[in-house]
C-alpha cells in the first residue's frame, strides 16, 4: 500500500513504519493518524509481520505532538472526538496489538508523539532527544492517553511534574525515570530496535500476543481515558486554548488568563 504521510517496509518479518513530515517534525494530522490506523491493523493481521519499528522522518524529530495547525477550528465535541478516536484507532491499537512495537524515538518526542512512543510497548531514544507533553502551553491536556500512560511508566509524581511544568527531559533522564528502555546513539537506534525483535521472532507468536495482552491488563482497571478525554473535550472551549494555539502560530509568548 501506498502511504502520503508514512514510509513502510516489511523486512524478515519487521515491519518499519517511519512518519514523514519532516518539515512539520512529523506532526500528527489527520491524514497520519488515518494512515497509521490502516497500518496498524495490518500489522495485526499480516502473519509475515512479528515486530513492528516506529520512527520519524529525519535526524530532528519523532514526532512533535499534534498537528496545531489543525486545531484552530476546534470546540469541545471536536476535540473529545479527536481524542476518542485518535486513542481507540491508533493509540490503543497499537497497546493492544499482538506483535510488539517498539518506538524508535529519534528526536523530539513532544505531546501526541511522546504519547505515540508510550503506547508502543518498548522505547528506545537516541542521545538527543527530547520528551515532553507540552500540552498545558497550549491551554489542552494530554489527549491520547498521556496522561494514563506517563503515569504508569514514570508514577504519579513525576507525571504531575512533566505535565504541569511543560518541560522536556533528556533521553538520560527519561531513561533514569523508566520511560525509555535504553539510550543509544542516533546511528544505532534502529540497530537496537532490531536486537531486541530478533529475539521475538525466535518466540511462540501465540505466547508472545498472550503475554503483551497480560501485561496490558495489569495496568489498564479504571477508565482513566474516559475523564481524559471529556477533559481534553471541555480545554477547547476555554480562552487559553484560542489564545494558546494563536501564540504558537504567531511564534509568541502566550498570554494566559485563566478562562
Ligand atoms: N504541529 C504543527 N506544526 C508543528 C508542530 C506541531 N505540533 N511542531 C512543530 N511544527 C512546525 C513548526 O510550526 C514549524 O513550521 P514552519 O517552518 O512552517 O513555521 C516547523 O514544524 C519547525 O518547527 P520550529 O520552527 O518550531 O522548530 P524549533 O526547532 O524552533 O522548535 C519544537 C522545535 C520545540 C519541537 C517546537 O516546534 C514546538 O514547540 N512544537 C510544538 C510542540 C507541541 O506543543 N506539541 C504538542 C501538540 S498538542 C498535542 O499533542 C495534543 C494531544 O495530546 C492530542
Amino acid at each position: 500500500m501506498i502511504y502520503q504521510n508514512l514510509i513502510t517496509e516489511v523486512k524478515e518479518h519487521l515491519l518499519y513504519i517511519t512518519i514523514n513530515r519532516e518539515k512539520s517534525l512529523n506532526a500528527l494530522n489527520r491524514s497520519v493518524l488515518s494512515e497509521l490506523a490502516t497500518v496498524i491493523d495490518f500489522a495485526k493481521h499480516a502473519d509475515e509481520v512479528r515486530g513492528v519499528i516506529i520512527t520519524g522522518a529525519g535526524e530532528k524529530a519523532f514526532v512533535a505532538g499534534a498537528d496545531i495547525k489543525e486545531f484552530a477550528d476546534y470546540d469541545g465535541k471536536k476535540g473529545e472526538e479527536l481524542a476518542r478516536d485518535g486513542q481507540q484507532k491508533v493509540f490503543n491499537a497499537i497497546e493492544n496489538s499482538p506483535k510488539p512495537f517498539i518506538a524508535a524515538i529519534n528526536g523530539f518526542a513532544l505531546g501526541g508523539g511522546l504519547e505515540l512512543a508510550m503506547a508502543c510497548h518498548i522505547r528506545i531514544a537516541s542521545e538527543n532527544a527530547k520528551l515532553g507533553l507540552p500540552e498545558v502551553t497550549l491551554g489542552l491536556i494530554p489527549g491520547y492517553g498521556g496522561t494514563q500512560r506517563l503515569t504508569q511508566l514514570v508514577g504519579k509524581g513525576r507525571a504531575i511534574e512533566m505535565i504541569t511544568t511543560a518541560n522536556m527531559i533528556t533521553a538520560v533522564q527519561a531513561e533514569k525515570f523508566g520511560l525509555v528502555n535504553y539510550v543509544v546513539a542516533q546511528t544505532d537506534l534502529i540497530g537496537k530496535a532490531e536486537e531486541i525483535l530478533n529475539f521475538v521472532k525466535q518466540r511462540a507468536p501465540l505466547a508472545v500476543a498472550a503475554a503483551i495482552r497480560a501485561v496490558i491488563a495489569s495496568v489498564n482497571e479504571v477508565d482513566g481515558y474516559k475523564v481524559e478525554v471529556e477533559s481534553f473535550g471541555k480545554c477547547f472551549e476555554t480562552s487559553d486554548f484560542k489564545e494558546g494555539v494563536v501564540a504558537f502560530l504567531e511564534k509568541r509568548k502566550p498570554q494566559f488568563v485563566g478562562k
